[in-house]
């Protein structure tokens, strides 16, 4: 989601306003506290170059190795404290997280639609959060397990037969259909298609320049997000009309009423909709792209998951029954391939908060006003918590990490509401494709691209096979 991207730095939000905190919180006197050490660059554009023609990882780190574990720096306009030790992680995320609010730059605000559950704090927030943790729990996703299954497996019938196909974009696919099927359980396959037309449309625009030139890439975004609230206000009279008894995402919307009665309005349902599908699309296809190349990096280590995997492919007759909760609650393997995966990419490097007030920490002053980033990535990357922190090494996760080191669905209020799912659709997909495909990846091999992102080089282009099945 949009938390990785750098530009994300805009921060123009105003989203609440906190009287009652504020009289409470006894601002720092300036005159204790200093700023953290750091450099805030050249006047007007701070550090903006520097983070822009280096990777972003090296700008973290080296600061990092400079400066400490807390450090001050100035891009694209907003002055900003880093925060690369799981403490401060911590501090912002969940001990202190009343003192720091979630920020987001407006033009991003608006494509997802402002009452999206993550531009909020509190009383909505709670809410709105309560309701997509209840449509996303255990007992609920458990039933979708052979939708997901079909999901995959025409996605990967799909991809083999030997052509070139972008992974990332194949990906993409499998995550929309994926997420569809979390907040609308069985959705008609027009509304489908109509969702996923104008979806992209509002995924190119979603990280360009923001203007309302007609033409541009975010105009054309800005039409194609009307066009999404047209469609789900289609689907959400005829889920009125049926009046099924269902659980999923949307039923849940529309029947939530707070104690006075009152409901969601449209325009508050359909922002969460395309909030949690705009949540769970790019950073699950990301994730399950650096999965496959991992893997195919390592062809002992995929021989391995594939045994773990065929094992259960053989209890279910062959792929004849579907996968049980249980089975996916039992790949130990996979499992730690897939935590793995989220620690070495660490797709989401870090996320940003705004001080409501003047926060001290750990002797540091963080002034109101300013941006602060917990760098999980510098946090996934330290080699004090994981040796060798450079080497893909399942592993390492037999022992669960120290606590607060290993934040790839973030932490506290805000943290990854779909995180189950998430694992999930990953434990099915790779479950079929190792089962029944192989695939080899094309071109250069090595290299990371950031669209938001950071994903392998041009998305990972690769050809895909069905294996010959041996029935001997
Ligand atoms: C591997 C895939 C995923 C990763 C790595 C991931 C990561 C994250 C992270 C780090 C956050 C916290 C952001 C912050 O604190 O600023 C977050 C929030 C969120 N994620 Fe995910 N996510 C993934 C998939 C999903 C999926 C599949 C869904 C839904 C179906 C989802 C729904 C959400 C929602 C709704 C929030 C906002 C929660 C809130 O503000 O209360 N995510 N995710």
């Amino acid at each position: 989601m949009e938390v990785v991207s750098i530009l994300a730095c805009l921060f123009l939000s105003s989203l609440l306003s906190y009287p009652l905190l504020k009289k409470m919180w006894r601002p720092v006197p300036k005159q204790r506290a200093k700023l953290p050490p750091g450099s805030m660059g050249w006047p007007l554009v701070g550090e903006t170059l520097q983070l822009y023609t280096q990777d972003p990882n090296v700008f973290f780190v080296t600061r990092q190795k400079r400066y400490g574990e807390v450090f001050k720096s100035h891009i694209l306009g907003c002055p900003c404290v880093m925060l690369a030790s799981p403490e401060g992680a911590r501090f912002v995320l969940v001990t202190h997280a009343q003192l720091f609010k979630p920020t987001y730059p407006k033009s991003k605000e608006k494509m997802i639609g402002p009452s999206a559950l993550f531009f909020h704090q509190g009383n909505y927030h709670n809410l709105t959060r309560k309701l997509v943790q209840t449509s996303l729990s255990p007992d609920t996703i458990r039933k979708l397990i052979p939708s997901i299954e079909s999901v995959a497996i025409s996605a990967l019938e799909s991809w083999s037969g030997g052509h070139v196909i972008s992974t990332l974009h194949e990906m993409k696919k499998f995550s929309f259909d994926a997420g569809i099927l979390s907040i609308f359980g069985q959705l008609n396959s027009n509304f489908r298609q109509m969702l996923s037309d104008s979806y992209r449309v509002v995924d190119k625009g979603y990280n360009s320049f923001p203007t309302k030139i007609p033409g541009t890439a975010y105009h054309r975004a800005l039409l194609a997000r009307k066009r999404l609230n047209q469609i789900l206000s289609e689907i959400i009279c005829e889920k009125k009309e049926s009046k099924l008894p269902e659980k999923d995402f949307l039923a849940n919307l529309l029947s939530f009423k707070n104690e006075k009665g009152e409901i969601l309005t449209e325009d508050q349902i359909t922002d969460n909709i395309i909030g949690v599908l705009f949540a769970a699309q790019d950073t699950t296809a990301s994730v399950l792209t650096w999965i496959l190349k991992y893997l195919h990096d390592d062809q002992k280590l995929l021989e391995a998951v594939k045994a773990e995997q065929m094992a259960i492919y053989e209890a279910n007759g062959r792929g004849e029954k579907p996968l049980t909760w249980a089975q996916t609650r039992n790949m130990p393997l996979t499992y730690r391939v897939i935590l793995e995966s989220l620690r070495m990419a660490s797709i989401i490097s870090f996320t940003f908060r705004e001080a409501i007030v003047d926060v001290e920490y750990q002797g540091c002053l963080i002034p109101k006003g300013w941006k602060v980033l917990p760098l999980f990535r510098n946090i996934h990357h330290n080699p004090e918590f994981f040796p060798d922190p450079h080497i893909f090494d399942p592993s390492r996760f037999e022992t669960a990490p120290k606590p607060n080191t290993f934040m790839p669905f973030g932490n506290g209020v805000h943290a990854c509401a779909g995180n189950e799912i998430a694992k999930l659709e990953m434990l099915i997909l790779i479950h079929h494709l190792v089962t029944k495909f192989r695939w080899e990846v094309v071109g250069s091999q090595n290299g990371i691209q950031y669209g938001p992102f950071p994903v392998p080089h041009q998305g990972l282009p690769a050809r895909f096979w069905k294996e010959s099945i041996n029935l001997a």
